[in-house]
């Protein structure tokens, strides 16, 4: 738990020279380009900049689901640019939790199979049914266990989405425009959850997002512009509880 820890603890991320190119024919164009940042525990981080920036590609590198051309990304001080496939999908499933747009939850699994899913992958030590019990408690859905995502809400969707990243208890959870495809007032509500978690459970969050409302709950901001990280800086709310 790292609920009122100091500045001193190793970083739950740490990105270090990133550059992500792809080829484009005789040429490589370039995404991201010399990336440095590093968030210690408790941080509520909002990703900004212009469609294009290169703000999912950065999220895809750091949670494994893309791989930088250069650099290095350090989850809790394990660097996971350099590993093997077969270890780096074990220690993902420990220290980071992803959340997407359009949620992704599995169609034909009720709420609570969704959420058991990544206890499974991970082998988690206890029962996987109670703890996605108790997950879904936390976001708020004890009375939706048995429900399909069809038979939910948009907000509802994403709150499973939320327990679902959250079952192995990672560190870090990074989420890709969470309320993008919510109305005003469930993405509120989906905001003030992950506040909530991040003082109850001392999560820290990275948050791509185009959404002003987002973008007051951050302890820390980056700004991408044409993927180079152009402005790194506290607030508008102050991290502690
Ligand atoms: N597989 C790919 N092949 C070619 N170009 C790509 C690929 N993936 C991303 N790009 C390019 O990389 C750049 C960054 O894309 P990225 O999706 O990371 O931006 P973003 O900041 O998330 O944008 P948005 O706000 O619209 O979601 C864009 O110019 C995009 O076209
Ligand atoms: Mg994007």
């Amino acid at each position: 738990m790292s609920v009122g820890s100091s500045r001193s603890e190793v970083p739950v991320l740490e990105v270090r020279h990133l550059g992500r190119s792809l080829p484009l024919g005789q040429d490589r164009i370039e995404i991201l380009t010399d990336i440095n940042f590093l968030i210690p525990p408790g941080e509520f981080v909002t990703l900004m900049g212009p469609s294009g920036s290169g703000k999912s590609t950065l999220l895809g590198c750091i949670t494994g689901l893309d791989t930088p051309s250069s650099g290095q990304v350090f989850l809790n001080g394990t660097d996971v640019s350099s590993m093997r496939e077969s270890r780096l999908a074990g220690i993902r499933n420990r220290t980071v939790g992803m959340v997407f747009q359009a949620f992704n939850l599995i169609p034909t699994l009720t709420a609570r199979e969704n959420v058991e899913v990544p206890l499974y992958a991970g082998a988690w030590k206890g029962s996987p049914s109670a703890r996605s019990e108790e997950l879904l408690g936390l976001v708020g859905l004890s009375h939706r266990l048995e429900h399909r995502p069809s038979q939910l809400s948009g907000g509802e969707q994403q709150r499973v989405a939320i327990a679902r990243a959250l079952a192995t208890q990672p560190p870090l959870l990074v989420a890709d425009e969470p309320t993008g495809n919510l109305a005003a007032a469930q993405g509120a509500e989906v905001l003030d959850l992950l506040w909530r978690l991040k003082e109850t459970l001392g999560t820290t969050f990275v948050i791509a997002t185009h959404d002003p409302s987002v973008a007051q709950y951050a302890t820390r901001t980056l700004q991408l512009a044409d993927g180079r990280l152009v402005s790194d800086a506290p607030g508008p709310r102050a991290p502690g509880p």
